[in-house]
């Protein structure tokens, strides 16, 4: 059952200085603060991986993760904290699959990857391919905002078959991105093809949106209990 009290979150950019989300020590206490008083027992954290923006890779998400456990820790925070990545599907990401580098993960086996805003990523299928060669679960992050997917459920029924997941972002099913997002999200989520849900969270402005909506929990149980895997995390 989804309880109001043990929510956990496999989404958000809350490591200090690494992305666009949290700036510094005091923004990731902050953030991790507040999503702890939403509810939030368990945080899996995924900075950006992306080429020519964002270069993080084991070696500057490990030790950031470290330190902002022991300073949650101090500060009396009562959270489980991890960290993977969101990997950018690039020529980057590409050249690490074949090279076997080993990914961040979710539990193991899950990789969070997300598709550029302006185009298809002509080489997808054989990405996602590898990936589950590899030994590796795909999720997609945040489906529903790829404007040139919009209103392709195909696409999404052809990405489940070939065993990829999808994540939806908790604040796109609440509005937060706007209308057509929105409708996509609830269309996913209709169609049956959504596995999780995430904050997304990077900053203040997510975090005020997250407790306007959140409390009210109506998108979750419309989302059912069976569709949900972020509890099984
Ligand atoms: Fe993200």
């Amino acid at each position: 059952m989804h309880s109001d009290t043990n929510r956990q979150d496999m989404h958000s950019h809350l490591l200090p200085g690494l992305d666009d989300g949290a700036k510094d020590m005091n923004d990731s206490l902050s953030l991790i603060r507040q999503l702890r008083e939403l509810g939030y027992t368990r945080l899996i954290t995924t900075p950006h991986i992306m080429s020519g923006v964002w270069y993080n890779d084991a070696d500057t998400i490990l030790p950031a993760l470290d330190a902002v456990r022991a300073e949650t820790e101090r500060a009396g925070i009562d959270v489980e904290l991890d960290a993977a990545a969101e990997y950018l599907v690039d020529d980057y990401f590409e050249s690490l699959l074949e090279d076997k580098t080993p990914l961040l993960t979710i539990n193991s086996k899950y990789v969070l990857v997300e598709f550029p805003f302006l185009a298809l990523p002509v080489t997808y299928r054989s990405v996602f391919f590898n990936m589950k060669m590899a030994g590796y679960e795909p999720i997609l992050a945040h489906p529903e905002r790829y404007t040139y997917l919009h209103g392709q459920l195909d696409f999404y029924h052809e990405l489940q078959e070939a065993g990829v997941m999808l994540q939806v972002n908790l604040l796109s099913l609440h509005g937060y991105y706007g209308t057509r997002v929105q409708k996509m999200a609830t269309q996913l989520v209709n169609a049956g093809l959504v596995q999780f849900t995430g904050t997304d969270a990077h900053h203040q402005r997510h975090l005020d949106a997250l407790s306007r909506s959140l409390p009210d929990a109506s998108v979750l149980t419309k989302l059912g209990d069976a569709v949900i895997k972020n509890e099984g995390l």
